[in-house]
């Protein structure tokens, strides 16, 4: 016998950018369940607090429920520098204020932009939809009425009026926040068939990286990182200004992803995540013997799934190493000879080709996915032609003049490069949202190579 075919309730919600904004009222613990319905029905919610309502429920649940940063700060930056309250004024399809307290209403009604919530009402041209909870006298204040009247008629906000119930003051009034289902009708109604204001996620408020989906378990991804040091003598070297802040933003997002993680590590200055496998490997030499190690997996197979390579290899090492200290006089000439280059190097291994490009023994199977770096000076003109030469699958080039990217600095702004010609250029962001971008980029070339079940497989046993 067949089973009864039932079709799944549409989503009324889905693909919406809901702001749900939570003032300070006995009625905000509500909120978190509200948020719950909006989540269900498909949308997207990023939570807006005041400063009383996060004395009642902390941004941390709403944080972790909505899986976005919560806008408490009128004067807050996202973590990638944007300024909270416009990001989720423009992006978001809706607004929906519940519990909205009688203070919150007055300030709103006179446009007093001093909390984030009002800010970003102010801000926005979304529907707003407010649902007033407050004591039963309150609500009857010729005060308050004004207020609602002035939101519901000049502003066109749409208002879920409080119902009849047992009040927190213990006394019985209108005063209660609506019926939650009620609220996420007049939400649907609201949004109606306009089309969705922010499609493009990433001009959305960003996800919380923690709350990630582990979309890299089972999954051996090497990062290096850090600077190489080229011995002159047993006390001085050349290097480079790499912090291996980059790298290890990536070694750490991949952990967080679900990624067994090897970080082989030149010179540093930033501390190294307790999760990684960690390979000190401080000179060109030391590195490509890692590297070379990493790679040859049991059974011919590759010993990685993927080489992300942010390490800032030298191009040149002193051609002979001095034994001894050298002495002062009164010049110093050193010769310095081309170091190999590692990825090219690693690129032709996994294809099979040796060093004139020529097959000579079997591609790895299945083949790891590669990513470069290219720091440049000016322009990203040679990214292209670096991206062919090194044989990678994606290149992430940034130019490392310009302010807030490059060596020493929290943020970059890069743009990736794909073997098939695609090019994505990204904002200045957190180096640790430059690493999930790039991560994003080769969770998915992985799932292309496996076919996608190997994520959907290993991420529900992470999860279990
Ligand atoms: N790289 C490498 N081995 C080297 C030099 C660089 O594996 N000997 C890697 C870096 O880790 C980075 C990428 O190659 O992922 C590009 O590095 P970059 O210094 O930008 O490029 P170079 O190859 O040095 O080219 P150029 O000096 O012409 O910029």
């Amino acid at each position: 016998m067949t089973e009864p075919r039932t079709s799944p309730t549409p989503r009324r919600l889905e693909g919406r950018l809901v702001a749900l904004g939570v003032t300070g009222s006995i009625a905000a613990y509500k909120a978190v369940e509200l948020l719950r319905l909006l989540t269900a029905e498909g949308a997207d919610v990023v939570v807006v607090l005041t400063w009383s309502a996060s004395r009642f429920v902390g941004p941390l649940t709403f944080a972790t429920l909505s899986r976005h940063p919560v806008e408490t700060d009128v004067l807050g930056l996202l973590p990638d520098e944007r300024i909270g309250h416009i990001v989720v004024a423009d992006a978001a399809d809706a607004i929906v204020v519940a519990p909205a307290t009688a203070h919150w209403m007055a300030a709103m009604a006179s446009g007093l932009a001093g909390d984030a919530l009002t800010a970003t009402c102010l801000a926005s041209s979304a529907p707003v939809v407010v649902a007033p909870a407050m004591d039963g006298d309150m609500w009857t204040h010729p005060a308050t009425r004004a207020n609602v009247a002035r939101l519901r008629d000049e502003f066109g906000y749409a208002i879920v009026g409080p119902e009849l119930g047992p009040l927190a003051s213990g006394q019985s009034g209108i005063g209660r926040l609506a019926d939650l289902p009620h609220i996420v009708d007049a939400v649907v109604a609201a949004v109606g068939g306009r089309p969705v204001r922010q499609p493009d996620p990433a001009a959305r408020p960003p996800l919380v990286a923690a709350m990630r989906t582990p979309d890299l378990a089972g999954r051996h991804i090497v990062v290096t990182a850090g600077g190489t040091a080229e011995p002159i003598d047993p006390v001085r070297f050349i290097g480079n200004r790499s912090t291996g802040r980059m790298g290890v933003a990536i070694a750490e997002a991949a952990l967080a992803r679900g990624a067994r993680v090897t970080l082989i590590a030149g010179r540093t200055e930033v501390p190294l995540p307790a999760d990684a496998r960690v390979i000190a490997a401080e000179s060109t030499g030391a590195m490509r013997a890692a590297l070379l190690d990493a790679l040859g997996g049991a059974d011919g197979r590759p010993g990685f799934d993927a080489l992300v390579m942010a390490a800032a290899v030298a191009d040149f090492t002193p051609a002979r190493a001095a034994t001894t200290k050298l002495v002062r006089g009164e010049s110093l000439t050193l010769e310095l000879v081309p170091t190999p280059d590692l990825l090219a190097e690693v690129g032709r291994i996994v294809r099979g080709l040796d060093s004139t490009g020529a097959p000579t023994r079997r591609a790895l199977d299945p083949r790891p996915v590669l990513v470069g770096f290219a720091a440049e000076t000016g322009s990203l003109d040679r990214a292209a032609d670096k991206l062919r030469r090194k044989g990678v699958d994606l290149l992430v080039a940034n130019d490392v003049t310009e302010a807030g990217s490059g060596f020493g600095t929290e943020t970059n702004r890069v743009s990736i490069l794909a073997a098939d010609g695609g090019r994505d250029d990204l904002p200045l962001l957190p180096k640790r949202e430059v690493a999930e971008r790039i991560l994003d980029r080769v969770a998915r070339a992985l799932d292309e190579r496996d076919g996608a079940g190997h994520t959907a497989r290993n991420a529900s046993e992470t999860l279990a």
